[in-house]
């Protein structure tokens, strides 16, 4: 590939999108299709002793109520593996817990039928406040490298902190989805998915049919960053109803269901202590954190510790993690899921630090520099972490910064502070196998894994193609999330472009090297379609595979039947670590009657590889940004010790972003390729985004106000 910037084309589903043409799975129209709404349990722990479905199958239109009678139980995963999530059972773990699912011949109809489904309780104590965690933590190992106690205890500036991050959930335009379809003995299921083979296989093993089966369709996504990482519940209760009924079931679940019963990000208690030597180097840092997690929830307590382990080149390390177990749905992956809550605590000690030194946080960072993973002792593949805090302090205006906090101020007395703070990010990839047909007809079609969740990943495909191939770009087709024409890997842990863009090259090469044979040098004018009507030869057909480095054919069978095949977690691979680096600068303005706080304006400076589509990668930076920000400031899932469950579920209550919220957000790239990583350079940005970002406004906050606040999110009452 040539090193030239790609150009800032735009996204080719711009235009579908903004006119509504853009079809999400629940859009597929189909014939005789019938409704469903779920019965969600109203206890927050117990057994459901009985289920009168009399009054719902009385509501004109209702056809038939499924209750945990008509769902398989789960059969038992292969050994090792855990069992699958069961459809629908008496037991409940979760206020809002699908109970039950009513199938009508109209939505109206099957809402009113949910709400007639009487169910008798026989309810337990339950908690959901991590301060009532009626359990003892459960210890994970985590990292621990070189001598951490004994170097703190040589430390000559030391700081010790407890940092919180709060819950938060994900809230995408989409709300969750899923239509099943039986014909000829076939079950499809369209479902906006992370995952389709995943869930080809899950469904499969549910309804215990072959998976060969089952076939997913999962062409768009409304949003994904995690939510639709996992087969939800309700999933194969919807399939299970259409094979009951020999009909297209649909059940799109209401938001303020999805709240309880889809994945989010838990509440975490970060404490930590770093210690710097006489020359202001930071020779020590323990980190514990210590997180909510469900009564058998699998999300894990260690991984908080990917970045800080390795971000500063810190020599003595000392992680430790923990669960406390409460009565919710599993909490799991939601955008820089470990990374960004990580990043929120030890960026902001590590301005506690620097402060504490009398140093500029930019120029502690930049003294911090490191081509060493501390924590393994491997090469770090491209680093240009300083280069993105040069280039963002000068674009930002660093230079003069006060180290003082609460000397800038505005005019009319508004606060103003100055925060900066950094992330990294793993670069990850799997293996991908894809078809490239370029036709006489003028029509190319490409087929592989991936799953375009509005991140762009059909621009960045399209991108390549368009730069490699001699092609009508407006007859382009890009088939992808969808498990009937190419092995689909889950999308997820800023792995997309990395592993969809490299193969893309690789069938684009080629698919030039079959034409000039065919050729044979010849000279045929026109571009490939006009070349093929010329030699009279309807198409050509190339499929290439690729693995990720250190990987061999048994990850590309593992892609083959929808296995996770991942290389790179935390950035490590064999010989190397590659990783994605950011650093955001924040101007906080603190109104000094209300306290009210605004971000005038953020600049981000990501090394994220080679950048692909430039468009969308700006997009995905400004949204993350806009995500830390709501993290920082507005987001927070409230549990009800009550009833059990989320009080404030949904967006009435649960406060994004909106455009009033929003300054300016300035975003550029350092745009360096990594060849380590894999033959395009690219390591990943959907993630990297908005690590770091929270830390820069809760940075700006103290530097605007002398108040360092280290609870998220940040409100009016922490500042009075
Ligand atoms: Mo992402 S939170 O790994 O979809």
């Amino acid at each position: 590939m040539s090193r030239q910037p790609f150009p800032d084309l735009a996204r080719i589903d711009a235009f579908d999108k903004v006119q509504g043409k853009t079809k999400y799975s629940s859009d597929v129209p189909f014939p005789d299709l019938l409704h469903a709404m779920t019965v969600p349990a109203t206890i927050g722990k117990g057994m459901v002793t009985s289920i009168d479905v009399e009054h719902a199958l009385a509501v004109p239109g209702v056809v038939r109520v499924l209750t945990p009678q008509d769902t398989p139980p789960p059969p038992p995963g292969p050994q090792g593996s855990p069992p699958p999530p069961p459809m629908l059972v008496h037991a409940i773990g979760y206020r809002g817990q699908p109970l039950a699912l009513v199938v009508a011949e109209t939505l109206e109809a099957a809402i009113e039928g949910a709400e007639a489904v009487r169910v008798s309780y026989a309810p337990e104590p339950f908690a959901v406040r991590f301060e009532d965690a009626d359990a003892a933590r459960e210890d994970t190992e985590s990292p621990i490298f070189g001598e951490a106690d004994a170097a703190f205890e040589t430390a000559t500036t030391r700081i010790e902190a407890i940092y919180t991050t709060t819950a938060n959930h994900h809230n995408p335009m989409e709300l969750l989805s899923t239509t099943a379809v039986w014909a000829g003995g076939r079950l499809t299921i369209y479902e906006g998915t992370q995952g389709s083979n995943g869930l080809k296989n899950t469904v499969a093993q549910l309804l215990q049919i072959d998976r060969a089966l089952v076939d997913v369709i999962s062409p768009q996504i409304g949003g994904g960053f995690g939510q639709r990482g996992e087969v939800p519940r309700h999933t194969a209760v919807v399939a299970q109803a259409a094979r009951l009924l020999r009909r297209p079931v649909k059940l799109v679940m209401p938001r303020h269901q999805i709240f309880h019963n889809s994945r989010f990000r838990p509440h975490v208690q970060h404490a930590i202590k770093l210690g710097a030597d006489a020359n202001g180097k930071m020779i020590s840092a323990h980190y514990d954190c210590l997180q909510q997690n469900s009564r058998r929830g699998r999300y894990r307590s260690d991984w908080y510790h990917a970045g800080p382990c390795k971000v500063y080149g810190i020599e003595n390390y000392r992680g430790t993690s923990g669960d406390l177990r409460l009565d919710t749905h599993g909490p799991a992956q939601m955008r820089a899921p470990y990374e960004h809550p990580s990043a929120f605590a030890f960026e902001s000690a590590v301005d506690e630090l620097a402060f504490a030194l009398g140093r500029d946080p930019v120029e502690f960072r930049l003294a911090h520099d490191t081509k060493i993973d501390a924590s393994t002792g491997k090469r770090l593949t491209s680093r240009h972490l300083n280069e993105c805090l040069t280039r963002g302090a000068e674009q930002f205006g660093w230079t003069g910064r006060p180290v003082q906090p609460g000397t800038l101020k505005a005019a009319d007395g508004t606060m103003i502070g100055w925060g900066v703070g950094a992330g990294v990010y793993q670069a990850a990839m799997h293996p991908a196998i894809a078809t490239l047909r370029v036709s006489a007809n003028g029509t190319t079609r490409y087929a592989s894994a991936g799953h375009e969740m509005g991140q762009g990943m059909r621009t960045a495909i399209a991108q390549v193609l368009i730069a490699g191939l001699r092609i009508d770009p407006a007859r382009l087709t890009i088939l992808i999330g969808d498990t009937t024409v190419a092995p689909q890997h889950s999308t997820a842990g800023s792995w997309g472009t990395a592993s969809s863009v490299p193969v893309a090259v690789a069938a684009a090469e080629k698919m030039t090297a079959a034409l000039e044979e065919l050729l044979d040098g010849r000279t045929v004018n026109g571009n490939m379609h006009d070349q093929l009507a010329r030699l009279r030869r309807p198409f050509i057909e190339v499929e290439v595979s690729m693995v990720a480095p250190g990987q061999g054919p048994e990850h590309l069978e593992r892609l083959k039947t929808g296995g996770m095949a991942i290389a790179g977690l935390h950035g490590t691979y064999p010989d190397f670590t590659a990783l994605s680096y950011i650093a955001h600068f924040v101007e906080v303005h603190v109104e000094p009657h209300t306290r009210r706080i605004r971000v005038p304006r953020v600049v981000s400076v990501a090394d994220c590889g080679r950048v692909i589509s430039p468009r969308t990668a700006r997009s995905q930076v400004q949204g993350g940004v806009v995500w830390a920000l709501g993290a920082a400031l507005r987001e927070m899932s409230e549990t009800d010790p009550r009833y059990g469950g989320w009080l404030n579920a949904d967006i009435a209550e649960y406060h994004v972003s909106v455009n009033a919220d929003i300054g300016k957000i300035d975003v550029s790239f350092i745009d360096e390729p990594d060849f380590d990583a894999n033959s395009a350079g690219v390591k990943g940005i959907g993630e990297i985004a908005m690590v770091g970002a929270a830390a820069a406004l809760a940075n700006g906050v103290f530097h605007a106000t002398g108040r360092r606040i280290r609870t998220l999110p940040i409100r009016v009452e922490h500042l009075i």
